[in-house]
């Protein structure tokens, strides 16, 4: 008999393929081990407000395979200032909530790490386009963007091609790149540009005038990360907005690199970015697979009786680490990876 009596779902932070599945997957094993379910609306924002929905089996019919969260996501300060992870816990037991899974990135793995810190039960799933989420090699969503990206760029090339320019791709990934060098390896992109390796004008210079001088190419993909500014710190996009949390926005450094890339290197050059494209989508098996797995391990481990992890994929399998080793700690492109990338550019 299941110790906990009603666990609720969280999703946090930005939306991403495969939240549902694995809202469908923790629901169903949590109801298959006698556990009540409820979804939280609009992240820990529908704790605060009793915004509970129940979920069932019927409810969760077909979700395996819908983009974005059917619970509706929120970037949220609660559970970042003191005291809230208390208060969010007693307004859980109000509601007759006993245990939280939460579906999120980092900073959602903040708020569950201060959740656990109040005493309340809590276990986390890594999910974020970007990839920056240690304690798992690969975050739910994120497989999803890749491959939406490559398709993405797989058409740019055509394009490129056929007009003998050189394109650049500007892809999500807030602090970390893992998007433009996974899908910039498997689109054959010719430079990748992202957060964590240096680069500057000087080094795009001589990498276009080796390719359409000494290898004859008339077209080139350049592929950034809406992150990555150059380490002269001459082509860096000063942010002309933050968003209701103060978050700086980071817009518009594809299309400062191509205007320097046409005028101060004088190849045509035009941008096209991605953007919120990256977020959307129904998700790619590997996403739903990832999404499968995490979740219903998740529940495993409240019902065992753990708290206070987050669940992840590491190696192939599934792993538990402490939040307090996840919450916060940023998992950058390592420098193997990108070293993979520029051996193709
Ligand atoms: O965290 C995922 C992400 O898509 C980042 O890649 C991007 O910078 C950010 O979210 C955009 O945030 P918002 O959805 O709040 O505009």
């Amino acid at each position: 008999m299941a110790s906990f009596k009603h666990l609720a779902i969280v999703t946090s932070g930005g939306d991403a393929p495969g939240t549902n599945a694995a809202i469908r997957a923790a629901a169903r094993v949590a109801l298959e081990a006698g556990v009540r379910v409820s979804g939280v609306r609009r992240s820990w924002l529908g704790v605060q407000s009793g915004e509970l929905v129940e979920l069932t089996r019927a409810r969760l019919a077909g979700v395996v395979r819908q983009g974005g969260t059917i619970l509706n996501s929120a970037r949220t300060r609660l559970l970042m200032e003191p005291g809230d992870g208390e208060r969010i816990a007693s307004r859980l037991a109000d509601q007759g909530v006993d245990c939280v899974l939460v579906i999120g990135g980092d900073g959602s793995h903040k708020g569950a790490l201060a959740l656990s810190e109040a005493g309340f039960p809590v276990v986390g799933v890594p999910k974020t386009i970007d990839n920056d989420i240690s304690g798992t090699d690969v975050s739910i969503g994120f497989q999803t963007a890749v491959e939406t990206a490559t398709q993405a760029i797989d058409r740019i090339r055509t394009h490129t091609e056929s007009n003998d320019r050189v394109m650049v791709v500007e892809v999500m990934g807030r602090h970390a790149g893992w998007i433009a060098t996974w899908a910039g390896i498997a689109s054959g992109a010719d430079l990748v540009l992202i957060p964590e390796f240096p680069w500057n004008l000087e080094t795009v210079h001589q990498h276009l005038k080796k390719r359409h001088e000494a290898d004859h190419r008339d077209f080139s993909l350049i592929v950034i990360a809406e992150g990555a500014t150059d380490t002269d710190g001459s082509i860096k996009v000063e942010a002309r907005r933050t968003d209701h949390l103060g978050r700086p926005f980071l817009e518009g450094i594809g299309e400062l690199l191509a205007w320097e890339v046409e005028q101060q290197l004088g190849f045509e050059c035009r941008c096209t970015t991605l953007g919120y494209l990256l977020r959307g989508g129904t998700p790619v098996a590997a996403d739903r697979l990832l999404a499968t797995r995490l979740a219903s391990n998740a529940v495993d481990c409240l019902l065992e009786g753990v708290s206070g992890v987050m669940v992840g994929s590491l190696h192939g399998s599934v792993a538990r680490t402490p939040l307090a080793q996840v919450a916060g700690i940023a998992k950058p492109v390592d420098a193997a990876t990108y070293r993979l990338a520029q051996r193709f550019f």
